[in-house]
């Protein structure tokens, strides 16, 4: 029997390269944050969470971090749709926004959360992803190019460092590729 997992990305990879992230996130925003004025960092639930947390204890400039719960769900056109849930209203008008993001896959959901800020009229918005696989991006989505990314991947189905499969293996230490038939 085949492994069912196969390393991808080792913890120290990860932490180092989270460290890069969030200095040339400080240096970016350096100029734009203040403590009056502080750069909003929306972590998405809940893949997301591992990173987020991370990410936000190594920048360097004020934030402001919350939350935006994002899924899912088949429609009737058994299309993809993401739906959010804010839970409350994040006032994001005139603010600066980064979406800290787990994965991005299709691009539907970062397309969707963009829409919706910049709707409400956000100053600007970037999308900060662990992990990119521009590989799989739909063609209406070809226009989500993340801003900063930690890795780009190929299409591989990955765990670990807070991402799940059915809700498992979120708390794996490395990013492992999944083999659920092994
Ligand atoms: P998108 O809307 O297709 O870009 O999907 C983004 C969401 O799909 C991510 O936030 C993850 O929750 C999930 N996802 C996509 N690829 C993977 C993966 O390889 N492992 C775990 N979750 C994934």
């Amino acid at each position: 029997m085949s492994e069912q997992f196969t390393m991808l990305k080792t913890n120290d990879e990860i932490r180092r390269r989270i460290a890069e992230l969030a200095a040339a996130v400080s240096a970016d925003y350096a100029d734009i944050a203040t403590a009056e004025h502080p750069l909003l960092l929306l972590c998405t639930l809940r893949g997301a969470v591992f990173f987020s947390a991370d990410l936000v204890r190594a920048v360097s400039i004020p934030i402001e971090l919350d939350f935006l719960k994002v899924h899912s769900y088949i429609n009737t056109e058994s299309a993809l749709e993401p739906v959010f849930d804010l839970g409350r209203d994040i006032c994001v008008k005139d603010r600066h926004v980064l979406i800290l993001e787990d994965i991005v896959d299709t691009g539907r959901t970062m397309a969707a959360v963009r829409k919706h800020f910049e709707d409400k009229g956000a100053a600007s918005f970037r999308i900060c992803t662990m992990l990119d696989k521009p590989g799989r991006r739909v063609p209406e989505c070809a226009d989500i190019v993340p801003d900063y990314i930690g890795f780009t991947i190929p299409d591989l189905f990955v765990v670990g460092w807070g991402l799940d499969y059915n809700e498992k293996f979120r708390l794996l230490p490395d990013i492992m590729v999944y083999h659920p038939e092994a």
